[in-house]
């Protein structure tokens, strides 16, 4: 498993090998950006096309999309994101620095105060007297504005705090906010940079505005996506229309997005600038499939999710999606013991979210969001009906058929039966009368599963997973060691290496250059014809090259060549025939 410090080992081997780059470096960078080198690009469109693979290509009932980056700026205000989508920021009085409020805490763990008085909490063995004295000596370089630095009355009265206080039932956090408040009424939260006091968080909206025309004026605002959800939306009615599919039915999307991420962190965990691949998956509202299967599946009638079925409710269909994302995330090459569903609370949820289950991933710097199926109602279509004045309604042959069945009685109950039960989530009797009247004919919004990944995190995750530092022992109990990537073959940037065992044979040299070229028309493969095969083969497996081949002398007589395998290091003689045969099978998704 790794930890903080190796993923440092990590970056740099990013960087040494053609992987990440920060952007814009021969200018210092820029913070929140990367860009993907030779060998990065190609590992991120191996995830890219592996998702959609899996979930357009290999399915009848998902279709793609790719749409603007800029977009009419009246569909965020729809969305909701020009009025809600912003994150608490804060500013220290004292350093100016600017920083999310609630990553305070996560911010003081990862920097030298925190790590100074976790260690000095664990020395202590109960003695206060350590901690003050850091706070007379060398707080005064490293928190110059922290209370009890500046002023003696705080550092007495914290104190005898301490004095009074079980020390090793103490945390960090608790400390330094003594260090801040202690014998004071108001209570300030300190700066994690330097002990100062910090603003009340504001608001900060995280999308991009550009201009879009030649007038810098507020009519020619526009925004850089915060996510690639909302084209779907947008364009839900043109799909249908050219496609030919029926709800349930689902468009997806890849792409870029932007978010002016306050404090963007953790190498590319946290970007300003990253792609998203989501799929909106549209689904009947449970009050339809009740009137055309006579009854909705729960999750607690246990149904089988193995394949879609038509009386699924919404519960059923989240759940049929968070089980398609882990199988996605395992082929992929996570182990499902590296990544844990996170379910949010109700409390969590956004008002109109039914559900939300997060798949997060042990990250070297803790737990953390790979990405989220969210279950969220008919709110996004409905919001962009009524912002735009076009209808999201869908016409359900289905549907109108069932209702057609129901005599005036059975409708009249179940008209009732809907007005109670929206009347329990608050929504007015007229409203639900209004929906019933137009399932009867046939007509809803669709509801949404949201499932919504991003590619640099799967990326980081991937990296942080596959890499290793091994000890070998060789034949003669020689020790050496080996960098290796176990990417899965399908996610590897380069599949194939082909090596001639010397370079001084023209016939074996042009034997190997006709076998890497015939490969390399079919999949990324690399040419190496320089330094011994051993450092050829630890070239290779630093980037995760899954197959080595060594063209040599017995390939001139009878056409088999040596194939190294990464992970297990064997070797074994194959024809081309045979090589491809074995890499098309481990290709394959
Ligand atoms: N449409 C829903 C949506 O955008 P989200 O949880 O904000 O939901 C979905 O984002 C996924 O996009 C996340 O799980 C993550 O993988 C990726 N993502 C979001 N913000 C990101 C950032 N600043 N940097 C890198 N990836 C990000």
């Amino acid at each position: 498993m790794m930890n903080e410090s190796s993923l440092d080992v990590l970056t740099s081997l990013c960087k040494r090998r053609g992987f990440i780059y920060h952007s814009s470096e021969i200018y210092g960078g820029i913070p929140g950006f990367w860009d993907y080198g030779p060998l990065g690009c190609e590992m991120k469109r191996n995830i890219k096309e592996d998702w959609w693979k899996t979930t357009v290509r290999n399915r009848e009932d998902v279709e793609g999309l790719d749409a603007t980056i800029i977009m009419h700026p009246a569909v965020w205000k729809a969305s909701g994101h020009l009025d809600t989508f912003s994150d608490p920021m804060t500013m220290c009085k004292s350093c100016k620095k600017l920083m999310r409020a609630d990553q305070i805490w996560d911010i003081f763990d990862e920097n030298e105060i925190g790590v100074t008085l976790h260690k000095l909490l664990d020395q202590s063995g109960g003695d206060p007297s350590k901690i003050v004295a850091w706070c007379k000596g060398k707080a005064r370089g490293q928190t110059p504005n922290l209370p009890a630095v500046l002023n003696a009355s705080v550092l007495t009265a914290a104190y005898e705090q301490l004095c009074n206080n079980n020390l090793t039932d103490m945390d960090a956090h608790t400390l330094y906010s003594l260090f801040a408040n202690a014998g004071s009424d108001i209570t300030i939260t300190p700066c994690p940079h330097c002990g100062g006091e910090l603003t009340k968080p504001r608001p900060f909206n995280l999308m991009f505005k550009t201009v879009v025309g030649p007038v810098d004026d507020e009519k020619n605002t526009a925004y850089l996506r915060p996510e690639t959800a909302q084209a779907i939306f947008v364009q839900f009615q043109n799909v249908l229309a050219t496609s030919r599919q029926r709800v349930p039915f689902g468009i997806a999307q890849i792409g870029k997005s932007f978010r002016n991420e306050v404090t963007p962190r953790n190498y590319t965990f946290r970007s300003r600038e990253f792609e998203q691949m989501e799929l909106e998956y549209f689904i009947r509202p449970d009050e339809a499939v009740e009137i055309i299967c006579g009854k909705v599946t729960k999750l607690t009638d246990n149904p089988d999710i193995s394949a879609p079925n038509e009386s699924w409710g919404w519960e059923v269909w989240h759940k049929y999606w968070v089980e398609q994302r882990k199988q996605w995330v395992a082929q992929c090459g996570l182990p499902t013991e590296s990544f844990v569903e996170s379910v949010h609370a109700d409390e969590e949820l956004a008002h109109y979210a039914r559900a939300c289950v997060d798949l997060e991933y042990r990250f070297p710097f803790g737990l953390q969001e790979l990405e989220g199926i969210a279950a969220r109602s008919d709110f996004d279509l409905s919001q962009h009906q009524k912002h735009s004045g076009k209808t999201m309604e869908v016409f359900d042959e289905t549907l109108k058929l069932a209702a057609r069945k129901m005599d005036d009685k059975s409708r009249a109950d179940f008209a009732d039966k809907v007005a109670e039960k929206w009347r329990t989530l608050g929504k007015e009797d007229s409203q639900a009368r209004d929906f019933v009247a137009r399932l009867f004919e046939g007509r809803y919004v669709p509801h949404v599963i949201e499932p919504s990944a991003g590619v640099d995190r799967m990326m980081l995750a991937l990296l942080c997973n596959a890499y290793e530092e091994q000890k070998l022992v060789d034949e003669k109990g020689k020790e050496d060691s080996r960098v290796v990537l176990h990417l899965e073959p399908r996610i590897a940037p380069v599949k194939v290496a082909v090596f001639p065992l010397v370079k001084n044979k023209p016939e074996l040299y042009g034997k190997a250059r006709e076998i890497f070229e015939h490969l390399r028309r079919r999949y990324a493969s690399f040419w190496d014809h320089s330094g011994a095969i051993g450092r050829r083969y630890r070239r290779q497996d630093e980037i995760g090259t899954p197959w080595c081949v060594t063209i040599d002398f017995q390939t001139l007589n009878d056409g088999t060549m040596t194939v190294r395998n990464r992970d297990s290091m064997e070797q074994l003689r194959m024809t081309l025939s045979e090589l491809k045969i074995m890499m098309d099978k481990a290709l394959l998704v």
